[in-house]
């Protein structure tokens, strides 16, 4: 059946305040799809149920969010390098009736980056401040891109050397004490904290000390731009902005459930931009 309805999901817990229907609903009316795509929200506990009866309640594969993305990389079937090296999955399908998940914020990062802050690979040398789940993607998209030297800088010690431990000697471990020391002579600042986002406390970095060619980005993207991009425009630095990492990140997925690969446009930057003016 060449036009039989496709669904697709996005899970987490909460979910509300997901982007990602209005990115997928948009591409599917733009290419003309017979296809759904919705927020669900499914408590950890109700997890592995909701994988097991995907395909009973007429679901193709969706995205999962905060709190699932390590379960569903651990309940998968299949699940490529990619998705192995980050240890989380983000974007998932059937194949065959079994599981099967990647993980796209790698390439979500690395296209935004590439669309809006040229030579941003070109040092080969980045200060990342977080060691979440979301700091894991882009220090693999980092060392995809031939970085040689990643400082990772995280509140709790631990969990930056976990990472050093998972990526190798190119990365190395720090606290975020003395950040202006680590940012001395790095190529790109990357946060993946949620400092920086409003009245969330601020990181102690002096941008007036940097550098002129070094650049920064953040991948919060409410607000757009962010106190920690404003201080370093404000310094006469490049910036880019982490909503163009949101809709990178989505276009794989949407490929894999709907079989067109999407394109990421200003009209649909503009469009997001609107929804979240909207929904605060
Ligand atoms: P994500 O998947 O989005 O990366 P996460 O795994 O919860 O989310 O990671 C959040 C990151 O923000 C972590 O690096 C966290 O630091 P800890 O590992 O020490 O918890 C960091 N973070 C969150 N709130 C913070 C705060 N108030 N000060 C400093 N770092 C903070």
């Amino acid at each position: 059946m060449p036009n039989a309805l496709k669904n697709a999901f996005v899970c987490g817990h909460p979910i509300s305040h997901s982007r990602s229907p209005v990115i997928h609903n948009y591409w599917l009316k733009v290419y003309g799809m017979n296809g759904s795509y919705r927020a669900i929200d499914v408590a950890p506990a109700d997890f592995e149920t909701f994988l097991t009866a995907l395909a009973a309640n007429g679901f193709i594969g969706g995205n999962v969010t905060i709190p699932h993305k390590e379960v569903a990389f651990a309940l998968a079937v299949q699940s490529d390098d990619v998705c192995k090296l980050i240890g989380a999955a983000n974007t998932l399908w059937l194949e065959d009736g079994a599981l099967c998940a990647t993980n796209t914020d790698a390439i979500g990062f690395a296209a935004n980056l590439d669309e809006r802050l040229s030579g941003w690979d070109v040092q080969k040398s980045a200060l990342v401040l977080g060691a979440g789940g979301a700091s894991r993607a882009i220090i693999h998209a980092l060392m995809d891109r031939g970085f040689t030297s990643v400082r990772v800088a995280n509140r709790s010690l631990a969990r930056a050397v976990e990472l050093k431990d998972r990526f190798g000697e190119k990365v190395s471990a720090h606290t975020l004490d003395d950040l202006n020391d680590l940012a001395t002579g790095v190529g790109i600042i990357i946060n993946t904290t949620s400092l920086g986002m409003k009245g969330k406390g601020e990181i102690p970095l002096n941008m007036s000390l940097l550098k002129a060619d070094t650049m920064v980005t953040d991948i919060v993207y409410v607000p757009l731009m962010t106190p920690f991009l404003t201080a370093a425009e404000q310094a006469g630095l490049k910036v880019a902005d982490g909503l163009g990492m949101l809709l990178h990140q989505a276009a794989p997925g949407f490929q894999k459930w709907f079989g067109v690969r999407p394109k990421v446009t200003e009209e649909l930057r503009n469009l997001i931009i609107a929804d979240m003016v909207a929904y605060r």
